[in-house]
C-alpha cells in the first residue's frame, strides 16, 4: 500500500527560529493517525508545514504526498492535490459565505446536490450558510463549519487541528459524527476509508473516532508512537509531565 504522507528529517523555521527538528512521520493511505502532545510542542506548526503556509519555511528534509515530493509546492498546489486542514483557530473570511463554497462544488459536480443538501441538514449547518465564513460563530460552531467544508470538498487527506478543544459534550458528539462521516470517504463507498491526521491535546475526540496509530509530540519532534488507546490511557493516567519524563529519558538513552 502507498503512503499518503511521508515526512523525512523535516526541520521547519518560523522567523528564523527552528520549531520542528528532524521530524519523521509516515501515514499509509487509508489510515487515520492521532497526534497528541502538550501545548507548544509543535503540533500546529507541523500541520501548517504540511499544507504549506509560506511563513513556515522548510529548512531541511522532505514532505512526500502519495509518493510525490511536495516540499517546494505552494499552498494552492497542495490544496489541489487534495490536502486540507480544519484549522485550530481559523480566521473569519469577510465577504465569503459558506453557501458560495457549496455552490462552487455543486456547479462542478451537479450529482452531489442532494448529498450536500443532506449533509447540511444532518449537521445542522443551514443557519450558517448565508453568513460570512466563521463570522460571529461560537467555538463549537467554528469547529463544525471547518469540518463541514472538508465534508463538502472531499479532500484526499484531511488534517484536523484540535477539533475537540473548547467545546461542550453535545458539540463533541456532533463533531465526532462529522469526522466519522468525513473519514468514511464517499457515501456510496462506505467501506473505503479516507486518510487523516487528528490533532488533539486532550484526546477527547478519540472516544468518538477510531485512530489506527497515535504519536506524542514533544519539543518539535515525535517523541513516542503506538497504539492510540494505550498511549491515551497513559496520558490520562499520568499526565503529559510523566510522558515528557519518559520521552526525555529515552532520548538520553
Ligand atoms: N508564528 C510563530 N512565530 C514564532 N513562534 C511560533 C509561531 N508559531 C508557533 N510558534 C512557537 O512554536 C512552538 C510550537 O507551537 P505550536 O505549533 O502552535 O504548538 P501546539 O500546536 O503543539 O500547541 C511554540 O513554542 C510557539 O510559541
Ligand atoms: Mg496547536
Amino acid at each position: 500500500m502507498t503512503n499518503i504522507l511521508e515526512i523525512k528529517h523535516l526541520c521547519v523555521e518560523v522567523d528564523g527560529q527552528e520549531l520542528l527538528h528532524d521530524l519523521d512521520l509516515t501515514i499509509p493511505d487509508g489510515e487515520v493517525h492521532a497526534l497528541l502532545g502538550p501545548n507548544g510542542s509543535g503540533k500546529t506548526t507541523l500541520v501548517m508545514a504540511i499544507i504549506g503556509y509560506p511563513e513556515y519555511r522548510v529548512a531541511k528534509g522532505q514532505i512526500l504526498f502519495d509518493g510525490e515530493e511536495i516540499t517546494k509546492l505552494d499552498i494552492t498546489e497542495r490544496a489541489r492535490l487534495g490536502i486540507a486542514v480544519a484549522q485550530q483557530r481559523p480566521p473569519t473570511i469577510a465577504g465569503v459565505k459558506l453557501r458560495q463554497i457549496l455552490d462552487f462544488v455543486i456547479e462542478n459536480a451537479p450529482e452531489r446536490a442532494q448529498e450536500i443538501d443532506d449533509l447540511t441538514r444532518a449537521f445542522q449547518m443551514e443557519e450558517f450558510l448565508d453568513r460570512d465564513i466563521n463570522a460571529g460563530l461560537s467555538g463549537g460552531e467554528i469547529k463544525r463549519s471547518e469540518l463541514f467544508q472538508l465534508l463538502v470538498t472531499r479532500p484526499r487527506f484531511a488534517m484536523m487541528d484540535e477539533p475537540d478543544s473548547g467545546i461542550d459534550l453535545e458539540a463533541l458528539a456532533l463533531v465526532g459524527d462529522m469526522i466519522n462521516a468525513l473519514l468514511s470517504k464517499e457515501p456510496d463507498r462506505p467501506a473505503h476509508r479516507r486518510a487523516g491526521l487528528i490533532i488533539t491535546h486532550t484526546g477527547r475526540i478519540l472516544d468518538y473516532v477510531h485512530a489506527d496509530k497515535a504519536h506524542i509530540m514533544l519539543d518539535g519532534r515525535i517523541g513516542c508512537s503506538g497504539n492510540p488507546l494505550i498511549l491515551l490511557d497513559k496520558v490520562r493516567q499520568y499526565g503529559y509531565e510523566e510522558c515528557i519524563r519518559c520521552i526525555l529519558g529515552r532520548r538520553e538513552g
